[in-house]
């Protein structure tokens, strides 16, 4: 162990030890074979070992004392969560790191790690629907996944230069701690992270504490809305805070690298504006703050990390910006129920990064651009964007096929219907999970239309449909 983080460590062991005041459930009258053993995956169609049954997390408290220089974790994640079933067992999903010792209601638990499973079997059961605390106490080099279909990017936990920064879409969230990695298990966060100075400590939400312990400082940030564990971040590095002046009370904050932060901050500079275009558009922002953090390298993607969108330097540009910020009301607040679906969060985003540069050029513009993409879709035959497999997951079908999908829908009802459409798809599926269905059945109800064969068609079909007609004009554009 790295001597200079002994103390910290001591403290956070010491935490984690503490007694959790839940009760034991006392076992109702279950025979043995009632209890269940929690599944080691939801039925994801592409990546069926992501996420575990027979539980729904609650809250997550990270804790870490991180050494930056030697790219090495240690400390505990406390899970809170409700049994589903009644459980003998369940599972975890973590990959490498070594643990120490789990905890269940403050009482040693027996675990056993089987490649990205960890089983944890509680001295005593848990009766369906109680509340039950997991600490995980662990430590060791986060391994980042490389995974042939996703060539461009290690998901998970990266360093590099003198830079830490967590990229998990979709698979990444388990190489640094232990979770329920699907996102139909969405859960609050506290971040609690060590480091030495001078690197400084940025995380998903909104900065609470900054103890300074002298040549160490922990930084704690806290996730106060629902988040899918591909969402969460952490970057460390010697960044610039830069806070940019609010209109409607989303506290805006970047990270940047100190040699380019003037030039990033008027880049950035249209957040505001773009917070309340979209706030009027779909509904109100639904965190408590929001910003980029960008590389000091570039990275050859940008990636929506809740209120905390990470960006490689070559892509900090307003119109990627406006994709990520997108991404929170669709993919963040209402987010895909399962991989194949992707087309949900990434049609979603490229349209409505589209709206925005309508908004400021107008619609002539956002009709050519649609254009180009419609004959470079069509001349490419790409697969229709409504159930890839994973190496379709950031295909061109995925982004622009299912930008014209609400395109199309657009044209269809007209741009009254088409708004109210966002509008209420948003707020119904809000915090939760939306699925391709919940999509169709969403817009026959507001369009009160039967649209299922024509959106099945855009969202299935390996032909491109037809462009529909136009069902009434738009709106002169100022
Ligand atoms: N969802 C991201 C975007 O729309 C693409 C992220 C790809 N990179 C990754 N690490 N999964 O810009
Ligand atoms: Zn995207």
């Amino acid at each position: 162990m790295h001597r200079s983080i002994w103390l910290v460590w001591l403290t956070i062991v010491l935490v984690a030890c503490q007694p959790i005041a839940v009760p034991a459930p006392s076992a109702p009258a279950a025979t043995l074979d009632e209890w269940s053993e929690g599944t080691p995956g939801v039925g994801d169609p592409i990546f069926p070992l992501l996420g575990n049954g027979g539980y729904d997390v609650q809250h997550y408290t990270i804790e870490l004392s991180v050494d930056v220089m030697r790219n090495e974790i240690m400390g505990a994640t406390s899970i809170r969560a409700e049994a589903t079933l009644p459980l003998r067992s369940f599972t975890l999903d973590l990959l490498g790191l070594t643990v120490e010792k789990v905890t269940v209601n403050g009482a040693p638990a027996h675990f056993t790690r089987d490649g990205q499973e960890l089983t944890i079997v509680p001295i005593a059961p848990l009766a369906a629907s109680v509340l039950f605390t997991t600490v995980v106490t662990y430590a060791g080099t986060p391994t980042p996944i490389r995974d042939a279909h996703l060539d461009f990017v290690e998901q998970g936990w990266n360093r590099r230069d003198d830079v830490i920064f967590v990229v998990s879409e979709p698979q990444g969230a388990m190489t640094w701690y232990p979770s329920n990695n699907h996102p139909t298990d969405k859960a609050t966060y506290t971040l609690r992270i060590t480091v030495d100075e001078p690197y400084v400590v940025a995380a998903n939400g909104v900065l609470r504490e900054e103890i300074d312990h002298g040549a160490r400082r922990t930084y704690t940030w806290e996730m106060a809305q629902p988040m899918a564990s591909y969402l969460t971040t952490v970057v460390i590095g010697e960044f610039v805070r830069i806070t940019e002046a609010t209109s409607l009370g989303v506290e805006i904050r970047h990270y940047f690298p100190p040699q380019d932060a003037d030039r990033l901050t008027q880049i950035f500079a249209t957040t505001d504006e773009m917070i309340a275009f979209y706030g009027d558009l779909i509904g109100e922002y639904p965190f408590d703050a929001y910003g980029a953090a960008v590389m000091p390298f570039p990275l050859g993607f940008a990636l929506e990390t809740q209120t905390l969108p990470i960006f490689g330097l070559d892509l900090a540009t307003e119109g990627v910006n406006a994709h990520e910020l997108a991404h929170h009301w669709f993919g963040n607040a209402v987010t895909l129920a399962s991989w194949d679906q992707i087309w949900l969060n990434e049609g979603f985003a490229t349209y409505l990064q589209r709206l925005w540069l309508e908004h400021k050029l107008g619609r002539e513009f956002l009709e050519s651009g649609m254009r180009r993409y419609y004959e470079m879709l069509s001349a490419m035959k790409t697969p229709a964007p409504g159930m890839v497999d994973a190496q379709n997951l950031f295909s061109i079908s995925v982004y622009e096929r299912g930008a014209w999908v609400l395109h199309a829908l657009r044209l269809r009802v007209g741009d009254e219907l088409f708004r109210q459409f966002l509008r209420t798809y948003y707020a119904r599926f809000k915090d939760g999970v939306a699925s391709t269905e919940d999509f169709i059945a969403l817009a026959n109800e507001v369009s009160k239309q039967n649209l299922t064969g024509f959106l099945r068609s855009w969202i299935y079909d390996e032909t491109l449909p037809p462009i529909p007609e136009v069902s009434q004009s738009f709106p002169a554009s100022d």
